[in-house]
């Protein structure tokens, strides 16, 4: 799947967005190294704190489905005049399953940019921590 194909997937999520207190809706799409993806859309809560942002809902669809590795590139997009930047918490749990993945930025008008995880959470603490 190309980059651009991969950014429109999530643009497509945007309308499965649960955001009646933001009014801004994200969409994510989550590509594994045997060519299937996982897509997600923000889904909000009354009770603000309960919300999921899009690229978890995406990773979490992932790994109830039995996937633990191979992520190879997350797409994010939104409506924004600036690029849909993951705010950190999405960063941290990313790592925690793929520190290499390469992130698609996108906003508004579709245009997007291209960073590594690394670059984004970098000095990230992760699961080897812990071993
Ligand atoms: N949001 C995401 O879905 N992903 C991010 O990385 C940033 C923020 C959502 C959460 C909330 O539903 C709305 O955007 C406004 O913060």
């Amino acid at each position: 799947m190309t980059d651009s194909a991969l950014v429109e997937l999530a643009f497509s999520m945007l309308p499965r967005a649960y955001c009646p207190y933001s009014h801004f809706p994200v969409g994510a799409a989550l590509l594994c190294d045997d060519g299937s993806v996982f897509t997600g859309c923000n889904v909000e809560n009354a009770a603000f704190g309960s919300s999921f942002c899009a690229e978890r809902t995406a990773l979490v669809k992932a790994i109830s489905e039995g996937r633990r590795d191979g992520f190879v590139k997350l797409a994010i997009a939104g409506n924004s005049d600036d690029y849909c930047w993951p705010c950190g918490s999405c960063r941290q749990m990313l790592y925690e399953f793929a520190p290499e993945l390469e992130v698609l930025i996108a906003k508004g008008d579709h245009a997007y940019v291209s960073l590594p995880l690394k670059e984004l959470l970098p000095y990230g603490f992760g699961p080897d921590y812990l071993k």
